[in-house]
């Protein structure tokens, strides 16, 4: 039987480079591949952007600073939902938080079974504060569930397929304001959540990496055969909360 083919950007010829995270909790998150190499057939494989795990240090950090927001619920009554879970490295994170349930949602089925193989070690360690789960789709077919949410993104895609998750997300929410925020990291396209009037920024600024990830990513991207990415010592980001109300009546 042959060995299983690994996605461009996880082999040693491509540079991979093991992130220390991976290396302390055994886990594997760790690699880079271009949003051209992650088709799946869908008609929104176009507009991924690459497979990256988030940085711990700017992961924690937007948590701190959402939960310094006034929340409408208690946190361990929100659900976090990652569109773009990738393998899962924000998943495993946001997991050590008391949250009702963390789910990941992604489209690539590879990388979805390598998260399902992090989420199953997290469980067996005790590691998981909460239930975990990933779910194999398009960020646009995703059901919310009943309760508070949080999504979550790490610059998974590009413009139309966040306005269609913004209009997704809009109908959803449109008999619960205040039950849907949004963190997003490297925002590239923030400016479609601060146009919208049905959604107030709740703070955005640039979160910087700790030493450990600064170095990692950059021994990481530095290591490219291409160079396509370049390595960054902040994360520019953005909190977001649907309040469903035009901006100058809202009341935060
Ligand atoms: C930058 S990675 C995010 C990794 C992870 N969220 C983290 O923070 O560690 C973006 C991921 O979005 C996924 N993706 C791209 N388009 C998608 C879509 N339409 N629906 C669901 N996932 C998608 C990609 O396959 C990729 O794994």
């Amino acid at each position: 039987m042959g060995r299983k083919r690994l996605l461009p950007g996880l082999t040693i010829k491509d540079g991979f480079t093991r992130h220390p995270f991976d290396v302390e909790h055994g886990v594997q998150t760790s690699g880079l591949v271009s949003g051209r190499h992650l088709g799946t057939g869908h008609a929104h494989d176009r507009h991924s952007t690459a497979y990256y795990g988030i940085a711990p240090s700017v992961f924690r950090e937007l948590c701190a600073r959402w939960r310094s927001t006034s929340l409408v619920a208690p946190s361990q009554d929100y659900t976090f939902i990652d569109f773009g879970a990738g393998m899962g490295r924000a998943m495993l994170l946001a997991a050590r938080m008391p949250f009702r349930e963390v789910i990941g949602v992604e489209l690539n089925p590879v990388l979805a079974a390598t998260a399902q193989k992090n989420i199953d070690k997290w469980n067996l360690s005790a590691r998981a504060r909460c239930p975990m789960r990933i779910v194999c789709q398009d960020a646009i077919e995703f059901e919310f569930p009943a309760t508070p949410c949080l999504a979550y993104m790490f610059n998974p895609f590009r413009e139309p397929v966040i306005k269609s998750l913004i209009r997704h997300m809009e109908s959803s929410f449109a008999r619960r304001p205040g039950q849907l925020d949004v963190l997003y990291a490297n925002h590239e396209f923030a400016d479609l959540f601060e146009k919208n009037q049905r959604w107030a920024r709740l703070w955005a600024g640039p979160i910087p990496l700790s030493a450990e990830d600064d170095a990692a990513d950059r021994e990481i991207l530095n290591n490219q055969p291409d160079g396509e990415y370049e390595a960054s010592s902040e994360e520019p980001s953005s909190i977001f909360r649907l309040t469903g109300q035009h901006k100058e009546a809202k009341r935060l």
